[in-house]
């Protein structure tokens, strides 16, 4: 992102000069296994990436919030006396709206401001644009108004906001990614205690490359909240034996102990996901930090499987890509990324393959789907900050 070009843009549209300008960034991010684990209380290790999306903010002497993206035409002046409210058909600008809602009750009294928003995220790639538009918001306000939040305070009020204001039910990975990764490490966060630890990602020769099916994640939304009730049927049947709160608190003996208790084969499918993906994450931990990326591959294979099968969150996109993307030599391991239903993939890759991987995988992706993949080789970047120049 060219940040003088956008200060530039800045003025264009808000008058002015450099005056006062402060820049914000917020990266996306990438999931490399722990999928649906999340609201199931479970092990997640996602990272945040090197792209993300940049804010320029200045205050206004106006009674307004003024919210401007380079990547929307939509534009919004929310009176300061109206920003509890949710913009009908108000697109993006929810977003922030209901980060700063949610800021007002840890204090904040905000004056005017005008806002410019810029990303460089695919959006609606499920890597994560609303969780960082989310993140990057809280964190300027927090800095702006001095409002002595922590990050992982700064987290939890944006995806309050995500669950509540914009009425998408996500779990907790994505704003925890984007809010505290680190360059060249991953996350390990166990989303019932929040307890984590950032684990160095060396790769030696190999890469992680990401590519999106660019298929339109049409019902998501309505497909996602719907495997968060199935997960809550299956907490309640397994809880005859012993009450439990997630599912991911049972290991895989456990659940093979207690399963006859779910009486319908599908629920039963999407609790074994839960469950076994919450192990392999334990595993494909302590796998990455012995420097074994081939059993760590093999992992993300399995992880995909498991949402093919048991979770059924994959679909004939994603299932594509990974299918090719595993006949390619150099590839040792696979897998949807995120929420599914469309959205990307990430590939564990030697360094030399990545150009045969392009070639291959695009074409037969096409001729099977119609559609066009974009790749991007994934750099491990830092979570939220303010950029000094
Ligand atoms: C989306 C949600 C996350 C998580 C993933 C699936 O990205 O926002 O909270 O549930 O899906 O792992």
């Amino acid at each position: 992102m060219d940040i003088t070009d956008l200060k530039k843009q800045f003025i264009a549209l808000y008058g002015g000069d450099e005056t006062g300008l402060r820049v914000f960034f917020c990266p996306g991010r990438v999931n490399l296994i722990g999928e649906h684990t999340d609201y199931n209380g479970g092990m997640v290790f996602p990272c945040a990436l090197s792209f993300g999306t940049y804010l320029v903010i200045r205050p206004s002497g106006l009674p307004a919030l003024r919210f401007a993206s380079t990547n929307f035409d939509f534009k919004a002046t929310v009176e300061l006396d109206a920003i509890t409210e949710k913009l009908p058909g108000g697109a993006w600008v929810n977003y922030p709206l209901g980060v700063i809602n949610e800021l007002l009750a840890a204090g904040l009294n905000p004056s005017g401001q005008d806002l410019l928003y810029a990303g460089n995220i695919p959006n609606g790639a499920g890597l994560s644009s609303s969780a960082s538009i989310e993140v990057l918001t809280a964190y300027a306000f927090n800095e702006l108004y001095g409002l002595g939040l922590d990050r992982i305070e700064l987290v939890k009020a944006s995806q309050r906001a995500e669950n509540r204001f914009v009425g998408v039910n996500c779990g907790i990975m994505d704003q925890f990614a984007v809010g505290l990764g680190r360059k060249d490490a991953a996350i390990r966060l166990k989303c019932d205690t929040l307890e984590y630890e950032l684990v160095p990602v060396v790769l030696g020769d190999y890469r992680l490359i990401i590519a999106n099916t660019n298929k339109r994640r049409g019902l998501a939304d309505s497909k996602y909240n719907e495997r968060r009730g199935e997960c809550d049927r299956a907490v309640e049947e397994l809880s005859k034996a012993g009450r439990i709160e997630f599912l991911c608190e049972l290991s895989v003996a456990e659940f093979e102990k207690r399963q006859h208790l779910i009486s319908s084969d599908v629920i039963r499918a999407r609790a074994r996901h839960a469950v076994s993906e919450n192990e392999r994450v334990k595993v494909a931990v302590q796998e990455l930090k012995a420097g074994n990326l081939k059993a760590f591959g093999a992992l993300m294979n399995a992880s995909h499987d498991s949402l093919r099968d048991d979770y059924e969150v994959t679909g004939i996109e994603l299932d594509t890509l990974v299918a090719e993307a595993r006949k390619i030599d150099g590839v040792i391991g696979s897998r949807m990324t995120g929420a599914g239903f469309g959205g990307c993939t990430v590939s564990l890759i030697h360094k030399d393959a990545i150009a045969d991987f392009k070639e291959k995988v695009a074409a037969n992706y096409t001729a099977a789907t119609g559609l066009v993949p974009d790749f991007y080789v994934a750099e491990i970047g830092d979570g939220a900050k303010e950029i000094l120049s």
